[in-house]
């Protein structure tokens, strides 16, 4: 009973449905195509891509704990829970057509070299999806890194070279990217006082909507960006 209220409440996470909604816009909308959503969390995100019934979708995470909770609430036909390092992933060579990255890029040992292996396997079609936060801003990391002991508590940008606004164009096609559009998302804080005083039930409707009117107004500034890229045509 409980578990199938998760998953029905899955719909309604927040930020997670807004990751989603902002990458599905994207997405092929009849012809099959496999979609890698890694690291994966809790999978949240992962149910929302397999609720396309036209995607295969491979959720990969490097944590059992997240993994578990994936495969107790987040379960779906089309969608398969893996136990990798996004490095081995990567150097696995899985094949894809979407490739999502979903506010974890901080987390990797090694992200120059996983992005690079990454675009050495896209294809001219594949789209690469990554989401990051406005380390401009900072608020939205500064909250998780003190609420995750696992998380760096130095900001992203201590780690990736660059990646403020204006640089990720030229990281990005340093490593051999087309970098086709950075879009602003989730403008509500999912940290945002009012929620935590709601019945946690109905938190996630309360941001969902919030971020809804700031997002169509513009009110206050995002907490994530979404990167679309590309593999570039080779020089020459
Ligand atoms: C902030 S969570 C984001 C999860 C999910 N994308 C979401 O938005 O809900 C970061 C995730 O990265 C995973 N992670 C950290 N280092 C990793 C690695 N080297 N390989 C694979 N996953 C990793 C963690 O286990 C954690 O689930």
């Amino acid at each position: 009973m409980k578990a199938a209220l998760i998953k029905w409440m899955a719909r309604f996470f927040y930020p997670q449905i807004t990751f989603a909604a902002s990458i599905k816009q994207y997405l092929p909308k009849k012809n099959a195509f496999t979609l890698i959503d890694a690291p994966c969390g809790n999978g949240e995100t992962s149910w929302h891509f397999a609720r396309m019934a036209n995607a295969t979708v491979r959720g990969c995470d490097v944590d059992d704990n997240s993994l578990g909770n994936a495969r107790r609430h987040f379960s779906a036909p089309n969608l398969t829970y893996e136990k990798h390092d996004i490095r081995s992933l990567v150097a696995g060579s899985p094949r894809f057509d979407a490739f999502c990255i979903i506010n974890s890029l901080y987390c990797f040992p090694d992200c120059e070299r996983v992005l690079s292996q990454l675009r050495n396997l896209m294809h001219s079609e594949s789209q690469l999806f990554i989401i990051v936060d406005n380390i401009e801003g900072g608020e939205n990391y500064r909250r998780f890194a003190a609420s995750n002991s696992t998380a760096p508590q130095t900001a992203p940008s201590s780690r990736l070279p660059g990646l403020t606004k204006e640089e990720f164009r030229p990281f990005f096609e340093s490593l051999g990217f087309a970098l086709l559009d950075v879009t602003p998302i989730v403008y509500t804080h999912s940290h945002h006082p009012l929620a935590g005083r709601l019945l946690s039930i109905f938190c996630h409707f309360y941001l969902a909507v919030l971020n809804m009117v700031q997002t169509t107004f513009r009110i206050g500034s995002p907490n994530y960006y979404l990167i679309r890229l590309k593999r570039a045509p080779a020089a020459g």
